[in-house]
């Protein structure tokens, strides 16, 4: 089987102001160091971008936007481009997420606009999916999460759907202490490396890096990465404090 590199995530939300943002990354990485085995990627909020950028100097860590829109430029207020998070010195951006899909209505059409967008302007995407607690209950977890990969991935290249990094949030789990159990986890996991193999080829499929997200603390992610289809974490709320997120990059690894 394909090696896959733990990918680390935060996803700031809009918290940290840049002044926050750069005393942050200075802190973990002087506490981290290099990364070689895994890879640290930081969302903070596009307002804290550049000054994230220049804090950022050692191997292994990337910067992501938080969203981006599909066009270029345009009358589109309050929305940042592809093009515009390159500039800024990101390298990866987060699509998706439910806050964006629930809050703010984005469809899994945007959302397939999105991904197509951001490999053309060479951002690695992230593609966040999960169910809501009532498809959960009403056992349409797997129908929810296949229709939503399904759309995002529609055009995508085989060199692109090779690098996409999916990310399983359980919207049910997400900030509200309530971690779906490494179990439960899994078997979504498996299911969408399973899809990635009807979708693209299993070859494709092994190498595809499914993270998990929803209430990721630093005493349960070593349980959640011992599960052989979790690849890495998207994490919210305990990936501000520099010693617990310090804490979940530093899982104790495990031979998969
Ligand atoms: P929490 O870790 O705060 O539950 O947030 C998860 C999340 O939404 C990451 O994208």
């Amino acid at each position: 089987m394909e090696k896959r590199i733990p990918f680390i995530a935060a996803n700031w939300k809009m918290y940290k102001n840049q002044a926050e943002t750069v005393s942050f990354l200075k802190e973990l990485q002087s506490a981290v160091g290099p990364c070689t085995d895994r890879e640290v990627m930081i969302a903070p909020p596009s307002t804290a971008l550049a000054a994230a950028r220049g804090a950022m100097n050692l191997p292994g860590y990337h910067l992501a936007g938080q969203n981006c829109h599909w066009e270029e430029k345009g009358a589109f207020t309050g929305e940042v481009s592809g093009p515009m998070l390159k500039e800024v010195g990101c390298d990866c951006v987060i699509l998706g997420h439910s806050e964006r899909r629930h809050i703010f209505g984005e469809t899994d059409d945007m959302i397939q606009k999105k991904l197509t967008a951001a490999f053309r302007w060479d951002l690695l995407p992230i593609l966040c999916v999960g169910e809501l607690l009532p498809d959960r209950e009403a056992g349409k977890t797997f129908d929810v999460v296949s229709l939503q990969v399904k759309t995002a991935v529609q055009g995508l290249t085989r060199e692109q759907s090779q690098k996409l990094i999916i990310a399983y949030e359980p919207v049910w789990a997400i900030g509200t202490g309530k971690t779906a159990t490494p179990e439960q986890a899994q078997e979504v996991h498996a299911f969408i490396r399973g899809l990635c193999a009807s979708l693209f080829d299993k070859a494709i499929a092994n190498q595809t890096r499914i993270l998990y997200g929803g209430s990721v603390k630093p005493d349960n992610v070593d349980a959640l990465m011992a599960q052989p289809d979790i690849d890495g974490l998207l994490v919210g709320g305990a990936s501000l404090e520099v010693s617990s997120f310090q804490r979940i990059v530093q899982f104790q690894s495990v031979e998969k």
